[in-house]
């Protein structure tokens, strides 16, 4: 049992914790106290896993975005008794005309699970912010939804991203979703950073619970791109099972652009929407020197034009800097190989997942030591990147709420709840990320910071513990 503290002791606690921030010149650990109940997966007979009705009705239907510059959208859909139809029919809003895009299907096992029949369907040439509905599924077991694709590229080109990690199925993860979907702020596309289902924390890694989180997700992910990032949860590396490959189960559901940004792999690629440049990179594949994702980076930082997308996010699971005791410096090998380039191509903020809370570092870096010289403390760095920690999504594994002490100085702001954050791009010179906690209304921020763009602002941005 957690403890109960009065309002006012919180409130003074609140204060004392603040006037000694202030005065040490450090981040904040947030003093905010949530329910301390684990939450469990929801039951399988929830409505939120609800199949839908009709023969071989398509479910677990979501789209990402299907090419490097958003004219595409890539559909995918599950059809449980038979193959059905790989058809995607579309038509713009102000359109009767319906086209049709052919797509591809395919099954997989996983122990004793055979899955569905797996669609993904590429629609193409779309145009620029245009509302489309689209139709999959035969006969009266037709589905249809919408979409809207994003604005024409361009340097300053609003646009809104959710950003939410290791959801899980949990009423927790509900709760995430739920607020995420009311959330004033209205995200058009999610960054997701990682561990998606958590089917793997069942006996035999049982994939039917990829098949209700698919369920459970659709009623946002169907309308709206989510941009998917492998987290270790994705893995499924069971040999015990005899299940030897990695990322069998997610790699065969959740279909990514990679082939349009010149990548060799799912697990790592790019995209642009409107004025943003995301780099989707995979903590759990070999990146070290020569290994394809390497090669891949390398010239990929090269390609990005801050003239046409000032914004440039990068996505991984397991997060470079993390000052809580679960997961710590787990993400210092991946730091060490790719932290200059973060540096050298200014990368504006980089989003991770794995640690199941919430933190915002400072814009440091820790890129001058060379073994001998001692230098190896991360200090303040105009041209580093903000990181955030954002694995609150609210899976069955609860809150790592752990947390090292004292809070070290590269860290802003850190709080062990529940959440989501929304990205919100207004210019090419400015962002405003917030953080939602779930036990809040849909409006409130828990957590704010007013991002300057590294190339075209690279001053006037003080570190929150300066203020
Ligand atoms: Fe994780």
């Amino acid at each position: 049992m957690g403890a109960r503290w009065d309002f006012p002791v919180l409130l003074l606690i609140g204060l004392i914790s603040n006037t000694v921030a202030e005065f040490c010149n450090v981040g904040r650990t947030s003093s905010f106290v949530r329910s301390a109940n684990l939450s469990l997966d929801m039951p399988l007979d929830s409505d939120v896993f609800r199949v839908p009705p009709g023969y071989n009705a398509p479910q677990q239907v979501h789209i990402t975005q299907g090419d490097h510059g958003g004219k595409g959208v890539l559909v995918s859909w599950v059809t449980p008794d038979e193959p059905g139809s790989n058809t995607v029919r579309y038509w713009a809003e102000n359109s009767t005309h319906k086209q049709e895009a052919e797509g591809i299907v395919l099954t997989y096992k996983f122990y004793n699970y055979t899955s569905g029949y797996i669609h993904h369907c590429t629609i193409n040439a779309l145009e620029y912010d245009t509302k489309y509905y689209y139709e999959v599924g035969i006969g009266n077991a037709t589905r249809q939804f919408w979409f809207t694709t994003p604005p024409t590229v361009g340097p300053d080109v609003p646009y809104t991203f959710g950003v939410i990690g290791d959801l899980g199925q949990t009423y927790d993860s509900n709760r995430t979703l739920t607020h995420y979907e009311l959330n004033p702020m209205k995200g058009q596309t999610v960054l997701f950073v990682g561990d998606l289902s958590y089917a793997d924390d069942h006996p035999f890694h049982d994939n039917t619970r990829w098949d209700t989180w698919g369920r459970f997700t659709e009623r946002n992910a169907a309308y709206q791109p989510w941009i998917w990032t492998a987290g270790n949860h994705e893995l499924d590396f069971a040999p015990k099972l005899g299940e030897y490959i990695p990322f069998k189960p997610y790699s065969n559901r959740y279909h990514v652009p990679f082939i349009t940004s010149n990548s060799t792999s799912p697990f790592w690629y790019s995209i642009k929407r409107a004025s943003a440049y995301v780099i989707v990179m995979s903590s759990y594949s070999a990146f070290g020197k020569y290994t394809p994702q390497y090669k891949w980076l390398e010239k990929e930082f090269i390609k990005v034009n801050r003239t046409e997308t000032p914004w440039l996010i990068v996505l991984m699971h397991c997060p470079l800097y993390n000052s809580y005791v679960h997961h710590y410096m787990e993400g210092e090998t991946m730091r060490v190989m790719y932290e200059l380039w973060f540096v050298k191509y200014k990368v504006d903020v980089v989003f991770s997942g794995h640690v199941h809370a919430y933190e915002r570092s400072e814009r440091i870096s820790n890129i001058a030591y060379d073994i001998v010289n001692g230098l190896c403390t991360p200090i303040i760095d105009s041209s580093a990147p903000v990181y955030i920690t954002i694995g609150d999504g609210g899976n069955l594994e609860g809150l790592t709420k752990e947390m090292t002490e004292p809070h070290p100085s590269y860290s802003a702001y850190r709080e062990a709840s529940f959440g989501h954050g929304i990205f919100d791009i207004k210019n090419r010179t400015h962002a405003y990320f917030s953080w939602h906690r779930n036990e809040d209304g849909y409006a409130v921020a828990a957590d704010s910071v007013w991002l300057h763009n590294r190339h075209w602002k690279p001053s006037g941005e003080l570190p929150v513990a300066a203020i």
